[in-house]
């Protein structure tokens, strides 16, 4: 291991350019198949609302911290921590939570690629049924004309049965993925962000008038926004904070990562407040998209992990103009994988860089290779290797398959520990002066601010930890 840490060297070209790659990484799969999947299981809006809540009181402070670590560090994730801390008279030790996350986003990115290779196939199916619709001279039919119910949602079982066919796509989507890391940057993920953010934001306007008009809103709001408080149990609660640390991408120190490539200014805080309201934007109006069109063929909300992909192709064969807007669709779920994706890559990568002094499409490539890897175990998992349970002698996840217990594992435990140690480090350790004159808070604000980070973030983080690895406590 080198022991001195270099500087990557890389930045943005523009405060907004950091904006957009922060917030193409937090908004993502996350936002728009897992928040309206817990949303729709948990009964809506309370879930809603105490996750609204838990990404501004926790949330925020956390990603204001990484974004802080980085921005003072200057190098990837490991080093910046152990300039923070040598600037804050702290052990370097701190450092391991920079490791923790690089590993974390290394194992997220293997599963979130096999999940967006699926996205890539219905992408595939819906342009091949718009194409046909338009040979055919009806461009504003519904989607996958003149198949059953029974054969959209076989489609799925098929898929996964079929794991030359989900190699492919994963191959296609980590290859993208690599691709864009390996150029850098302001030319890789600078450029990707700013082409891709608008038509994302495009797209989803779009989604959303369409659902307003042809779907149900008034019952999608009003199952959105009205809280019934009896279905507040603690699990809720618990998916609601998991799902807040996971959608604004924290503990995996991806915007430590990013933030590192700001070079000039300070005044964090107004930065940290529109990524996180932007990604609970996002959250809100991928709900307000899918739940009218959920409601309108009167569909099932609860449906789970499989509403994206089992319950939306049947609603949109059933709406006028459904074969261009359910291609639309998963369009624009991809788009949004993207920008995560690049993000998750970006983290191992730069440690490559910053701590074993690789050049960067070296290590893009090592890191993007070995995640394809695990990505195929994880996709074998749906069909040759289906009886395999990798941590099947612990009974959190005695029943779990590969991809789901990478999942499982990143989220419930390396995420939460790496958020945990984040507001230690930044409650309790850093250097008040160094904190006050990068952030550029005002006095009440920075005051609250490290009182959230200090007690409130590590209470609530480690209950989240205990009761995900203990849930028979809930
Ligand atoms: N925030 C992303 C999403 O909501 O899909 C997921 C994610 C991306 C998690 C990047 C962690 C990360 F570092």
């Amino acid at each position: 291991m080198v022991a001195t840490t270099v500087s990557t060297g890389e930045g943005w070209s523009s405060r907004s350019a950091f904006i957009l790659a922060a917030v193409g990484a937090a908004v993502g799969l996350g936002n728009i198949w897992r928040f309206p999947t817990l949303a729709g299981e948990s009964g809506g809006g309370a879930f809603v609302i105490v996750y609204i809540a838990c990404v501004f009181l926790l949330g925020l402070p956390l990603v204001l911290s990484e974004i802080f670590i980085g921005r003072v560090g200057q190098t990837d994730a490991v080093g910046s921590i152990r300039r923070v801390a040598a600037q804050s008279q702290a052990s370097p030790g701190w450092s391991v939570f920079g490791a923790i996350g690089a590993l974390a986003a290394f194992l997220i990115v293997a599963f979130y690629s096999v999940v967006a290779g699926w996205v890539l196939y219905y992408v595939s199916v819906m342009g091949m049924d718009l194409v046909q619709a338009i040979v055919e001279g009806d461009p504003l039919r519904g989607a996958l004309a003149g198949e059953s119910r029974e054969q959209i949602q076989q489609r799925l079982g098929d898929m996964f049965a079929n794991p030359l066919l989900l190699i492919v796509v994963h191959l296609l989507f980590m290859g993208l993925t690599f691709y864009i890391v390996a150029r850098g940057v302001s030319s890789g993920i600078e450029k990707a962000a700013t082409y891709l953010m608008p038509l994302f934001f495009f797209l989803l306007v779009g989604l959303v008038i369409y659902g307003a008009i042809e779907g149900d809103i008034g019952d999608a709001v009003a199952f959105l926004f009205t809280p019934d408080w009896s279905k507040l149990t603690p699990q809720v609660m618990n998916s609601a904070l998991g799902q807040a640390l996971f959608s604004l991408s924290l503990g995996v120190a991806g915007l430590i990562t990013y933030g590192s490539y700001i070079k000039e200014g300070s005044g964090l805080g107004p930065t940290a407040g529109l990524i996180a309201i932007a990604d609970t934007t996002v959250a809100l109006l991928a709900g307000l998209m899918i739940f009218p069109i959920v409601f309108a063929v009167g569909l099932d909300p609860a449906a789970g992990p499989t509403l994206v992909f089992q319950t939306l192709p049947f609603a949109f064969q059933t709406m006028p103009g459904g074969a261009l807007f359910g291609f639309l669709f998963f369009l624009l779920i991809l788009v949004a994988a993207v920008t995560s994706s690049i993000s998750l890559l970006e983290v191992p990568t730069a440690y490559g860089i910053g701590e074993r002094g690789w050049t960067r499409p070296k290590s893009a490539a090592i890191f993007g290779g070995g995640a394809f890897l695990i990505g195929i175990a994880c996709l074998l998992g749906y069909n040759v290797w289906a009886d395999v349970r990798p941590l099947g002698f612990w009974s959190l996840f005695a029943e779990t398959d590969i991809l789901d217990t990478v999942d499982g594992f990143t989220g419930k435990v390396m995420l939460p520990v790496g958020a945990l140690l984040t507001s230690i480090f930044i409650g309790w350790k850093a250097d008040e002066n160094l904190l006050r004159t990068t952030t550029g808070l005002s006095p009440w604000a920075f005051g609250l601010w490290r009182f959230l980070l200090a007690w409130l973030c590590p209470l609530a983080v480690a209950i989240i930890l205990v009761t995900g690895l203990f849930p028979s406590i809930l």
